[in-house]
């Protein structure tokens, strides 16, 4: 018996003719295009009254007046709350842990680029699971560059059309005709998500781009935690890593490996990730401090939307239709999310002092636009308190009026998507906080 129940949107391991896989192809462009399904709430005057956990309050209800009783009491309670209750807990570095370099060029495209990419093993083993990043680097910038990690949906061969770039050895989904056979990547996936990832711009300014397959680490569809890294690790108990955890994990071993790369400055890696990757980056950012900023692209439910609005998808509904992304004991929250110890203003807090950047899209309601900017809203005093500045608007800013403190936010005009725009705000936002500019 699998612990969960098997949701809708999971089961595209089970479709095996081309008529399923079609349906398949179409729910999925529905769910990443932001589709907003019926018999939600869309509507401001039905959001249910709620009391959010204060950020500085003990859970024993004392108060937090320094910044030394934040790091060292209420830090660690509230998220030791988040693993036990939302994501579950990730065991650390894996002890045989390697890194293989498979391919590397300099000087590439007209001399603005370097190019590596890098087979990072999780047992060691060559034919053990392990995933491969993609990194560019600035190839003009003397020593080593700022960097931002991000996981990809659809195979690193998706950003760009760079014919080097290595299709991914693990199970894809494949939306467009062709795109995957027998769920393995084939050619006609080369750059078809190149509008999402601004490379030459994010190069042009200096910074390294570096990115994963998602499916390399957890490929995912509910399989009962038997495939990707889960292979090496016994069932998860109820308060053990889902998916999103176990993606986040792979952020951490992605920058274990760039510890060690001499093109990166491993102090200063912002992590990025959209949509349910957006919610990866920000449990990333917040369990994983060495990530030097945090950037938050329509993350929505269970990402940056503070879960007791119910404003579009809500708690029960993302654990019904995903139920492999967040560890069991979160199922309890379900149509209950006053229950919740914890809200999601709470994992923006965790990443302070260090610079959180959210962006919500007009057009995107399911992900709860005002939901997202309220969770950097209430992390604000614990920014402030650390004196790392807040999200400088007392009101959700209109679209396209970009507002950054510590915290960064804006509403872009459009749909669920990731875009030019979305990058520009954040490399000014990077530009201000990694670079000091
Ligand atoms: C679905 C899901 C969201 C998620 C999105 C995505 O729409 O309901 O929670 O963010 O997929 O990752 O594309």
């Amino acid at each position: 018996m699998p612990r969960r129940a098997r949701g809708a949107a999971v089961d595209f391991s089970l479709m095996n003719s081309m008529i399923l896989r079609w349906s398949g192809c179409v729910l999925l462009v529905a769910f990443t295009a932001g589709a907003q399904p019926r018999g939600f709430n869309y509507d401001e005057a039905k959001v249910p009254k709620f009391q959010l956990p204060d950020p500085l309050v003990m859970e024993d209800g004392t108060r937090v007046v320094s910044a030394e009783q934040w790091r060292k009491e209420r830090r660690p309670e509230i998220l030791e709350l988040f693993r036990k209750h939302v994501y579950g807990r990730s065991p650390g570095r894996p002890a045989k842990l390697s890194f293989f370099n498979l391919e590397e060029r300099q000087g590439i495209w007209g001399g603005l680029a370097n190019r590596r990419q890098v087979e990072v093993r999780f047992d060691g083993r060559r034919d053990g699971p392990r995933m491969t990043i993609l990194i560019y680097a600035p190839s003009k910038t003397k020593g080593p560059a700022p960097a931002f990690l991000t996981l990809n949906f659809r195979g690193n061969h998706t950003v760009h059309e760079d014919p080097a770039i290595r299709l991914p050895h693990s199970w894809v989904r494949g939306r467009s005709p062709g795109e995957a056979v027998n769920n393995r990547a084939t050619e006609k996936g080369r750059g078809v998500s190149k509008s999402r990832w601004a490379i030459e711009a994010i190069l042009k300014r200096g910074y390294v781009f570096a990115t994963i397959y998602y499916g390399d680490i957890d490929p995912d569809f509910h399989d009962d935690f038997k495939n990707g890294v889960h292979a090496l690790y016994p069932k998860p108990k109820p308060d053990e890593w889902g998916s999103i955890a176990t993606w986040a994990w792979g952020l951490s071993r992605a920058l274990d490996y760039m510890e060690t790369d001499k093109w990166i400055d491993a102090q200063r890696v912002a992590v990025m990730g959209h949509s349910r990757l957006g919610k990866t980056s920000l449990w990333a950012g917040a369990n994983d401090d060495r990530f030097a900023l945090v950037i938050s692209n329509n993350s929505g439910c269970g990402g940056a939307a503070l879960s007791r609005r119910a404003f579009g998808e809500t708690v029960k509904r993302i654990n019904t239709s995903f139920p492999h992304w967040f560890c069991d004991n979160y199922n309890k929250y379900n149509d209950n999310e006053n229950a919740c110890p914890v809200d999601q203003h709470q994992l923006v807090a965790l990443i302070a002092p260090r610079p959180a950047y959210i962006a919500s899209a007009t057009e995107d309601r399911w992900a709860d636009p005002r939901g997202e900017f309220l969770s950097g809203k209430h992390a604000e005093p614990v920014y402030k308190l650390l004196g790392a500045g807040g999200l400088p608007s007392a009101r959700q800013p209109k679209p396209d009026q970009p507002v950054a403190g510590g915290i960064g936010y804006h509403l872009r005009t459009g749909r669920h998507d990731v875009t030019d725009y979305d990058w520009a705000r954040y490399l000014d936002f990077a530009d201000k906080h990694l670079r000091g500019r």
